[in-house]
């Protein structure tokens, strides 16, 4: 008998209808996370958007939030904090109130991530010495991150196909997610992603067409390594919520 008609497909491993939360609390790729994966976007966050940011749409408000969409076991998350905390710091915005918010699907993953404590990798190793002061010594477990940067972060089990309304961020990253959704239902996904920015935030999602997100009608950031596009200044976009029926 067919299969009823979803609104997704997953990855090529994956059946009509399975299970996400099984897939990707079972399945290893969901280890594959590092700190400051991509230093050029964290040098963008810290020495272009924090400005911009101060400067122009924050201003007022003395706020920033961030969101880590498919943070994992809490790297990502913890890396956008320590460039946030840096790019305040030197930007004079010490006393700013930041909070940066993981979510992941996975339960495991969110678990790893609240504890905050991490074996190094040698892919980590670099990184790690560049934002050493944001780590402590966690004896035979390796390290944790410190308690002046997890006091900025929650992490949250959760779905970003189901889409809720909430707090607008001012930067957005969710990389290497929504590769594993059919191409035309990424486009829905994010979408709806960037609807949670806030018009003239800032967005980094992977992987994801420039030209379609030109036509979207966002723009390149000038003075930047191109990692972050920023969104349209317009509030407009489509709203809604998603359905996984049709
Ligand atoms: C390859 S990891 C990427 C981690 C991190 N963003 C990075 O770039 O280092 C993919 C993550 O996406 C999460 N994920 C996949 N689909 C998701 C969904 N619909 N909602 C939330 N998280 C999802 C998986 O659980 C996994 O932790």
């Amino acid at each position: 008998m067919a299969a009823a008609a979803e609104t997704h497909v997953y990855d090529a491993n994956l059946h009509s209808g399975a299970d996400l939360q099984a897939f990707f609390e079972g399945d290893n790729l969901v280890t594959a996370t590092r700190f400051f994966r991509n230093r050029a976007m964290y040098l963008d966050l810290e020495q272009v958007l924090i400005p911009m940011l101060m400067q122009g749409p924050a201003r007022a408000s003395r706020r920033l939030r961030v969101w880590s969409a498919g943070c994992s076991d809490g790297r990502e998350a913890y890396s956008l904090a320590m460039s946030t905390h840096r790019g305040l710091s030197r930007n004079n915005g010490s006393g700013w109130d930041w909070q940066v918010r993981g979510s992941d699907l996975s339960r495991p993953q969110i678990a790893k991530a609240r504890a905050g404590v991490y074996v190094v990798t040698e892919h980590d190793q670099d990184a790690v010495d560049d934002y050493g002061e944001y780590f402590e010594s966690a004896g035979n477990k390796g390290l944790q991150v410190a308690e002046r940067i997890r006091a900025h972060i929650q992490f949250e089990v959760e779905d970003i196909i189901a889409y809720q309304p909430g707090e607008p961020v001012d930067i957005l990253v969710c990389s290497l997610v929504v590769l594993y959704y059919e191409q035309e239902y990424q486009k829905e996904i994010i979408r709806k992603l960037i609807s949670r920015v806030r018009p003239g935030g800032f967005f980094h999602v992977t992987p994801v067409s420039k030209r379609w997100l030109l036509s979207e009608d966002h723009h390149r950031t000038a003075g930047s390594s191109g990692a972050f596009f920023q969104r349209s200044s317009q509030a407009g976009g489509q709203d809604g919520g998603f359905s996984r029926n049709g």
